[in-house]
């Protein structure tokens, strides 16, 4: 039997596309969503979390797994220079897409091996998977935030009861840069990056 988790490439559930009405960058915006897909029927607590405590983008924008795109649609509506946005769900990426057209915002949405090897990034917005397993999100996040350019930051938010603490001193071992909980609430920190 497959499961049907969040984070397969292409769900099994039926692609059953719908609309809801979600807040992102200040304005009532419609998105379209599906089953299959991580948070299809609202924001995250956990996205809200951190789209409150980021500051303004800057530069270019990495959204590390993307969904259906609040957190890379948030970026470009509040005037990234450019919006990465990678997943390795196929359906995510197409609803992102999708998403983007409609709201006339601009994001580039790919698996993460179609984004150029040498790309860099000036910030990181991510609600990443943490239920992938702990090694397979140390692989994800070694794979990213190395790209982050010299002064880049990147912001990442953790359930406080899925291990951020213990995620937060992993990251600083790692030598990327400083990190520092800027932001604690409803069960969420939020961690940022400083390259
Ligand atoms: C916690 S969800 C956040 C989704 C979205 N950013 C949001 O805020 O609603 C994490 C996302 O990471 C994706 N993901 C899982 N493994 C991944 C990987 N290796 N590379 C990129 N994205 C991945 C999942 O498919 C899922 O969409």
């Amino acid at each position: 039997m497959t499961e049907d988790h969040y984070f397969t490439a292409q769900p099994a559930s039926a692609d059953e596309r719908r609309t809801i009405r979600v807040s992102l960058a200040g304005r009532d915006v419609e998105v379209e969503t599906a089953p299959g897909i991580f948070s299809p029927g609202h924001v995250d607590l956990g996205t809200q979390v951190l789209l409150r405590a980021v500051p303004e983008p800057r530069g270019r924008v990495l959204d590390i797994g993307c969904g259906w795109g609040p957190i890379a649609l948030e970026a470009a509506l509040r005037g990234a220079s450019s919006v990465t946005a990678v997943d390795v769900n196929e359906r995510a990426l197409d609803l992102l897409r999708r998403n983007a057209a409609r709201l006339g915002a601009e994001v580039d949405a790919s698996v993460p091996g179609d984004v150029p090897a040498d790309a860099t990034f000036d910030t990181i917005w991510s609600n990443p998977p943490i239920r992938i397993g702990k090694d397979a999100l140390h692989d994800l996040l070694a794979t990213w935030l190395p790209r982050l350019a010299p002064g880049g930051e990147a912001y990442l938010v953790v359930q406080k009861n899925l291990g951020a603490d213990s995620l937060a001193r992993w990251i600083a071992d790692q030598g990327w840069g400083a990190v520092e909980k800027i932001g604690s609430s409803k069960g969420f920190r939020v961690l940022r990056v400083s390259a």
